[in-house]
């Protein structure tokens, strides 16, 4: 059971210290925005851009997209600051904060005590706001099935291919494709479904990380499509021009959709002249049982959340 599930098919990065950007993000066609206070951001410029953030949330124009905002990692001097000033000055407006190289439950529960905390001492409602954590290092991954259940506020998993490239040392530079000299098969397919496979055993979203070459939207479109049918929610995005294809590929097709809301309705419709009974049924020629329904299900909330 997924428990807020927010449409995330596109997921914008938006540096934090970048006001043009923050105006530009407003424009665009996204389910998510995170404003970025940590590697997009460098060092002198990260308290500006926590004013930045609880600006462009106050102000407001964001219209129904999920309103994130990825703070530093616990390991800095910066992060315990990036949640006071942001969620103090703009909690209300705020829907999750991105937490960046997670890598134990330990460090989403205390951001879920600190959120609880300003939460109380600012009367903003307790457990709205969610967390996303991020999973990009060796340790994360082996942490995955603690972190995926870590806290009630957890919304999803997110994967963050550059960062983890560097953690396990793969010998590549090029983010999202597959290292040089491998020649057997996706090198990410284990990262992927082990990340997938704890989210959903959690019932959270599972979110793909960045595609680097931002003017190769075939390359995109490839890569996007693979983590959309072994499951993902989302990818992110870093670029205009990856907003559409992400969308797209995200969303099942119409055709995809309408089979689904088919198979829920044959399905509900035998239940009801069966007298609640459940089992295999015929939809046409083809043979659908409970199992067929769960998948109906995802797909036809995918489509739904999609606006189809
Ligand atoms: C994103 O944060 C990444 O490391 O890929
Ligand atoms: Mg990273």
């Amino acid at each position: 059971m997924v428990q807020r599930l927010r449409p995330r098919r596109s997921c914008l990065a938006v540096p934090g210290s970048s006001q043009k950007m923050i105006d530009k993000a407003r424009g665009l066609p996204v389910d998510e925005f995170f404003l970025d206070l940590e590697d997009a951001c460098a060092p002198p410029a990260k308290p500006q851009a926590r004013r930045n953030a609880v600006a462009a949330l106050n102000e407001g124009g964001w219209d129904g997209r999920t309103r994130v905002v990825r703070i530093n990692d616990l390991g800095t001097e910066w992060a315990y600051r990036d949640v006071i000033e942001v969620v103090e000055g703009a909690g209300a407006q705020l829907d999750c904060l991105l937490l960046p190289k997670a890598e134990s439950a330990e460090q989403v529960r205390w951001l879920d005590v600190l959120l609880t905390q300003i939460e109380q001492a600012n009367g903003l409602e307790v457990g709205r706001i969610g967390i996303e954590a991020q999973i990009e290092s060796a340790r994360g991954l082996v942490a995955a099935d603690e972190l995926a259940c870590s806290s009630p506020r957890l919304e999803a998993l997110v994967f963050g291919p550059a960062d983890f490239m560097a953690s396990i040392n793969m010998r590549s530079l090029v983010v999202g494709e597959q290292p040089p000299g491998y020649d057997r098969g996706d090198a990410y397919h284990y990262v992927l479904m082990r990340l997938l496979v704890a989210a959903r055993s959690a019932g959270i979203q599972a979110i793909d990380g960045p595609y680097l070459q931002i003017r190769d939207v075939d390359g995109l479109r490839r890569v996007a499509s693979s983590s959309a049918a072994l499951g993902f929610d989302g990818k992110w995005v870093l670029h205009p021009g990856q907003i559409d294809a992400v969308n797209e590929v995200f969303a099942p097709s119409q055709a995809d959709y309408s089979h689904a809301e088919n198979i829920l309705d044959a399905y509900e419709w035998h239940t009801s002249v069966e007298g609640g009974a459940r089992g295999a049924v015929m939809l046409g020629s083809e043979m659908i049982d409970e199992a067929s329904r769960k998948m109906a299900l995802v797909i036809a909330a995918k489509g739904r959340a999609a606006g189809l």
